[in-house]
């Protein structure tokens, strides 16, 4: 996730560029760049990387150009492909520097695409899988009209999610963009055109916005704006205003970082499952082992993390063993380290971390290459302690998340981690690279499911109404419900401040059965997985307790509910996928009730994003 901005017309200039990407820092802030085009200079390019820092940097080195500008576009980066460095930031130029190009999203087939290009003689100077849309424009202008015709030939041939914006020396004044499932947004004044990735970054300059639909180009002069097919056909553009305030529009008009963050889930497994495994079903690293023959002799894996991270680790417990027969541990960090951990250079030790930064996973990890095991990161944040120091890396791609209550990153994880226990039974012989190839390919579908459970956030809003009031939470799961109930009490605790636990449905008439009464609402976890059955009969016993029951199920069961109980439908999936679904309504519950209870969802009190601390 980036953010994007561009500018053409009387009121181009490095201040408009610089303030939007300022108000698109939420996006990322590993790097920030813009190209100007210059009346007297042609384009001239400032960068600058160095986190919260790189922003300042630019402003005070591009803010000293005082000439004419044409045209710019800019860029603030959350590292995807390549680290967080100065030669990756954005905007990257083709061989001979007439093109340049921002970009957010993925070139699914960028690596296929750079054989290409580097076979053809073009020299990169960045690891980023943007450069070679301008390299492949540097390649198609020659044969085409103009550069928007060579702009859509290249549009043709990338895979993925993405939005790009594009300037070219032989064009001044004139900008395109190219919109597919990542967001991108025009808007004007009347005397300058604006291209965004979000509505906060043009919002005190632009009255009028348009939407641009997906697989669309769009060209941007001075004098207004077209929005065009791949073929070239016009389409016609629908302006709309907002009234959204400056802090506001931040959030994409969403309340708060965390309910925006829920809704981003879609798109954030995406990024992080896309293009991500070959034909031949080998995972795509994004920085592989020494020796990756070194995981065929794998004999155990040991998952360390702490909090949401812990969970999703759990799932891939359960992933892990049944595709690839190899025994997993698991530890929550601050606990591994001060025992005697059996691991040996036959080990995976995975560390499993949103930020990259916890403390005890950290000193987990250095405990564990200490101990002489293969190691393994599996991280949102490129470049960051833990991706540095792992031997291999395996970067979720879900964005930056702001709200302190983790929720895309962990469906992310749990993705991740899916492709992991996949790459796993690959080279351990215990699947065909055709059956990983068809796993991998119903996890692809996940995504579109995940929107769908997305459609229950009214109901969850009225359950949280009528429940909001209770002493007490529970949730209860068996198999890979249980670790989607115990992330389902943690949301739930760390923003709405209210007694919750998370069972294994099976244990709970081992003692806690004890706290049940009419008072008390039991969530359970009651999807198509492998325990569906027992999942009920432990439900009979939170009956016979008279406490509340919601169930979470799929489709088809709905009569497992009785008068006065609520049953949550969720699409159905393969068993070990579920949790990716299975978590969102218990998500938008905790939100809701938290939100009722006139709480701040995106800072619970007590709590840090990021715990550096042991
Ligand atoms: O950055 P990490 O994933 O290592 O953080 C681990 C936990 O601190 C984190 O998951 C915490 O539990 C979140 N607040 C959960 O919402």
């Amino acid at each position: 996730m980036c953010g994007i901005i561009a500018v053409t017309g009387s009121g181009a200039s490095v201040e408009i560029l610089t303030t939007g990407l300022r108000r698109l820092e939420y996006r990322g802030y590993d790097s920030a760049g813009i190209v100007l085009h210059t009346r007297d200079d042609g384009f001239l390019r400032f960068r600058a990387a160095g986190g919260t820092k790189s922003l300042v940097a630019l402003e005070s080195e591009a803010g000293a150009f005082h000439g004419e500008v044409i045209a710019g576009i800019g860029h603030t980066r959350w590292a995807t492909h390549g680290g967080p460095t100065l030669f990756n930031a954005h905007p990257h130029f083709d061989c001979g520097e007439n093109i340049a190009i921002v970009h957010n999203g993925i070139v699914e087939n960028f690596r296929e695409l750079k054989e290409e290009l580097l076979a053809g003689g073009h020299v990169f100077s960045s690891e980023t899988d943007t450069e070679v849309i301008a390299h492949l424009i540097e390649v198609q202008l020659p044969f085409s009209p103009s550069l928007v015709d060579a702009v859509a030939s290249v549009a043709k041939r990338m895979r993925g999610a993405m939005s790009f914006v594009v300037v070219g020396a032989s064009e001044p004044g004139v900008i395109v963009g190219f919109k597919r499932m990542a967001p991108m947004v025009v808007g004007t004044d009347g005397s300058s055109w604006f291209l965004a990735s979000d509505i906060p970054a043009i919002l005190d300059r632009a009255g009028t916005f348009f939407q641009i639909e997906d697989e669309n180009l769009v060209v941007l002069t001075p004098k207004g704006a077209r929005m065009l097919t791949l073929d070239m056909v016009d389409v016609p553009m629908e302006s709309f205003g907002v009234d959204w305030t400056l802090e506001s529009a931040e959030r994409s008009g969403f309340d708060d970082f965390m309910s925006k963050e829920i809704f981003e889930q879609p798109a954030a497994l995406r990024d992080t499952l896309a293009g991500r495994m070959t034909r031949d079903g080998l995972l795509l690293l994004d920085e592989q082992p020494s020796d990756l023959d070194l995981w065929a002799r794998v004999d155990k894996v040991f998952i360390v993390a702490c909090g949401t991270s812990f969970h999703a680790g759990m799932v891939a417990k359960y992933a892990i063993e049944h595709w690839t027969k190899i025994p997993v541990e698991l530890d929550i960090s601050s606990e591994f380290r001060y025992r005697d951990p059996v691991v040996d250079e036959r080990t995976l030790v995975v560390a499993v971390s949103q930020s990259g930064e916890t403390l005890d996973t950290l000193a987990a990890l250095h405990e564990a290459r200490n101990l002489g095991a293969q190691t393994l990161a599996v991280c949102n944040v490129v470049g960051s302690s833990m991706a540095r120091l792992a031997d291999a890396v395996l970067y979720t791609r879900a964005g930056p998340e702001v709200g302190v209550a983790a929720t895309k990153t962990h469906t992310s994880q749990i993705g991740a981690l899916m492709m992991l226990a996949l790459q796993l039974a690959r080279v351990k012989g215990q699947l065909y690279p055709q059956e990983v190839r068809d796993l991998y390919d119903q996890l692809l579908a996940v995504p579109a499911k995940v929107t769908e459970v997305l459609g229950l956030w009214d109901q969850m809003r009225d359950l949280a109404v009528r429940y909001g009031g209770c002493s007490r939470f529970y949730f209860i799961g068996r198999h890979v419900g249980y670790p989607v109930a115990l992330e389902g009490a943690l949301k739930l605790k760390e923003i709405s401040y209210l007694p919750a636990e998370g069972y294994p449905a099976g244990e709970l008439k081992h003692g806690a059965i004890a706290m049940l009464d009419a008072d008390a609402v039991v969530f359970a976890i009651a999807t198509r997985t492998r325990l569906y059955e027992k999942v009920m009969s432990n439900v009979e016993e939170v009956r016979a307790r008279n406490s509340a029951v919601v169930v979470i199920g799929n489709p088809g069961d709905e009569s497992v509910v009785s008068t006065g109980e609520t049953f949550i439908s969720v699409p159905r999936l393969h068993p070990l996928f579920a949790p990716m679904v299975d978590v969102i309504p218990l998500q938008m519950f905790a939100y809701h009730v938290a939100r009722g209870l006139g709480n701040d969802a995106d800072r619970p009190r007590n709590l840090a994003k990021t715990v550096t601390v042991e």
